[in-house]
């Protein structure tokens, strides 16, 4: 079932393909880096040299200039924060849809704004820029994996499960 296997082969590179999206969406212009660093980090975690190759590759901008706009904004994070990575989806439709409720709710809940990680480093929140489920509004992106139609509750229930982990015996389920 070649097609079956094609899909498995693409699902492997799916945060690659939300990169992607974002740099087609905007023309492959050189503005739209910043937008396409923003749903790296979104959707990574962080931007480190293999992203900075795969966005320089297919921008007209050097990896140079590249390097030199993640190191300027404070923002943008070159090595990993958290253990786990919450990103929630900040674009248009899931504006509408409630994302700043959702956000809003992390940081009442979690004492956790935007870019910021938990003081036991397990988690970390990043907004990102449409990643291409608007018809899930509002959407966000769990360890890479993207989630539709999130709910406050479905956001409490990955976090606690995250922030409840060992602090070193992660994966001792087996
Ligand atoms: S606006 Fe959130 S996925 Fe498109």
């Amino acid at each position: 079932m070649p097609a079956q296997a094609t899909a498995e082969t693409s699902a492997a590179d799916k945060r690659w393909k939300l990169v992607e999206a974002t740099m087609r969406r905007n023309g492959y212009r050189p503005d739209a880096l910043i937008e396409t660093l923003h749903t790296v980090q979104g959707v990574f975690g962080y931007i480190d040299r293999e992203a900075l190759k795969f966005v320089a590759e297919r921008l007209p901008v050097s990896p140079s200039q590249i390097f030199g706009v993640v190191t300027f904004y404070h923002y943008f994070q070159m090595k990993p924060q958290g253990r786990h990575t919450c990103s929630v989806c900040t674009g248009t439709a899931c504006h509408i849809k409630g994302s700043k409720a959702l956000l809003d709710d992390i940081e009442a809940h979690y004492d956790l704004k935007d870019g910021q990680t938990t003081p036991d480093d397990k988690v970390s929140l990043l907004t990102v820029r449409c990643i291409g489920a608007c018809g899930l509004a509002p959407a966000a992106v769990f360890d890479g994996e993207v989630e539709g139609s999130v709910t406050p509750d479905l956001l409490h229930e990955r976090l606690d499960n995250w922030l409840a982990e060992e602090d070193e015996g992660n994966g001792e389920e087996n």
